[in-house]
Parts: structure tokens; C-alpha cells; sequence
């Protein structure tokens, strides 16, 4: 089994179904992080640890080219029925990404994906060599916030936990800004945005509570950064 993630078979079927309604998914990262992509019609995006494909499915809608890496095949089963589409591949991100030229993508989507790996500069590295110089990347994180209140101790405690989810944990390392902006900055990607996100208000229709909680407490961090100066 690939490195890094944890998302196959129970845990990847639990992923998939939840993240279609989550108050987390798609009420809060997923519009976040679209808003921070822009328009994308006619782009070639990298969607990075694509999972069920809902990213995919939005951006195909959107008029892009979307290929979709991620190293659970269960999760890909779901996003090649979700985002047909797409191009999908069975990637795991501790790896180089051989299969892509330099310059080959407009912009990358890296969606709650960046703390599961733990080789972060090598990919970091590799997504700048495969976009073009005016490329994006949008990218979130959990909100190191979220962690601290969670799981206690230090703020700056960078150690790797896990977090019950469904039927298993999710294992992933903890972040501060510094780090999480550093870890950015120092790859060469200049900044542009940084949001954290607040639920869409459709969510107050849907599930109040969630909608109070997560309007009062960050679950996220995104930005949009540039791959050039
Ligand atoms: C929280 S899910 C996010 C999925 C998708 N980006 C979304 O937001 O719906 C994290 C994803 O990262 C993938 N992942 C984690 N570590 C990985 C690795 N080393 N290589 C490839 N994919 C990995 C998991 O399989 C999972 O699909």
C-alpha cells in the first residue's frame, strides 16, 4: 500500500460518501477553494490527491482539463464515475511526478491533501516544474487552530496524529501558518490569497449547529499562490 494515506476500502467508501454533503467538504472547503480558482475554462489542472473526484467534477464543469492523481484506488473508483472525464492516475505523492512534462498545467487544486505527505518539498518542487510561469496553486489545510483546540499541548507542535473519522483515522502532521506558509514561500510560490474559510450560508438551512460552529470556529486554511514572482 502506498505511504501517506489512509483512505482505502472502509474509510475510503466513508470518505466518498460523506464528502458530498459534509458541512467540512462542501459547504466549506470546496466553495472556498473554487472561489480562490477563478474561472478555469480551457485550463489544464492538476487536481493532487483528487480523491472521489468532486473537485474534478466541478472543474470539468467548468471548462477545464483535469487530470486527477491520488493514491487510494478505491477513491479513484468514485471519482471515475463522478468526473468520467478526467484523466485519473494511481500516483502516490511521496513520489516525483514522472508522468507530467515540465509546464504542462494552468493550475493545480490541492485540496486537504498537503498534510498527509511527508515529502512536502519534493512536491512541492515537482508541481512548480509542471506548471506553466503565470501558473497557480490552490491548496488547504486543516486550520492549525482546529488541531490545538483538538488535540491540545503546544501550538507550534508539529508531530504526526490521528483523528477518528468514520471507521478509521485520519494520519496526518500538524501545522502552524508559519509553517504551512513557509513550506510554500521557500518552494518558490509567491503568494496571492489566504482565506479562512467560513461555511456557504446554504448550510444554516441545512444543519444550523454545524453552520454556528463552523462560522465561529476556522476547520480550514487555503491561499492561492502564483508559481513565478
Ligand atoms: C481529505 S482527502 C481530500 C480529497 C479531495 N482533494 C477532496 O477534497 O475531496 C485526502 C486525499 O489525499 C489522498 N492522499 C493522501 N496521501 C497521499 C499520497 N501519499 N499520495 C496520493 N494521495 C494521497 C487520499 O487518498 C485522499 O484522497
Amino acid at each position: 500500500m502506498p505511504t501517506g494515506t489512509g483512505y482505502h476500502d472502509e474509510l475510503g467508501e466513508f470518505f466518498a460518501q460523506n464528502a458530498n454533503a459534509s458541512p467540512y467538504n462542501a459547504y466549506t472547503d470546496r466553495p472556498a477553494m473554487l472561489a480562490l480558482a477563478g474561472d478555469v475554462a480551457n485550463a489544464d489542472i492538476l487536481d493532487v490527491g483528487c480523491g472521489a473526484g468532486h473537485y474534478a467534477a466541478e472543474l470539468l464543469a467548468g471548462g477545464a482539463r483535469v487530470t486527477g492523481i491520488d493514491a487510494s484506488a478505491t477513491l479513484l473508483r468514485h471519482a471515475q464515475s463522478r468526473a468520467a472525464r478526467a484523466e485519473l492516475r494511481l500516483h502516490d505523492l511521496e513520489r516525483p511526478l514522472d508522468f507530467a512534462a515540465d509546464a504542462s498545467f494552468d493550475g493545480v487544486v490541492c485540496a486537504l491533501v498537503i498534510h498527509h505527505v511527508t515529502n512536502r518539498r519534493q512536491l512541492l518542487a515537482e508541481l512548480r516544474r509542471v506548471l506553466r510561469p503565470a501558473g497557480w496553486l490552490v491548496i488547504s489545510t486543516t486550520h492549525p487552530t482546529a488541531d490545538w483546540r483538538y488535540f491540545g499541548g503546544s501550538y507550534y507542535d508539529q508531530s504526526w496524529v490521528d483523528l477518528p473519522h468514520g471507521p478509521g483515522v485520519l494520519h496526518f502532521q500538524r501545522t502552524t501558518l508559519e509553517a504551512f506558509l513557509g513550506e510554500l514561500l521557500d518552494a518558490g510560490f509567491t503568494l496571492e490569497k489566504l482565506v479562512e474559510p467560513r461555511p456557504c450560508a446554504d448550510l444554516r438551512e441545512v444543519d444550523e449547529a454545524a453552520y454556528a460552529r463552523l462560522t465561529e470556529r476556522p476547520s480550514f486554511l487555503a491561499a492561492r499562490l502564483r508559481s513565478g514572482a
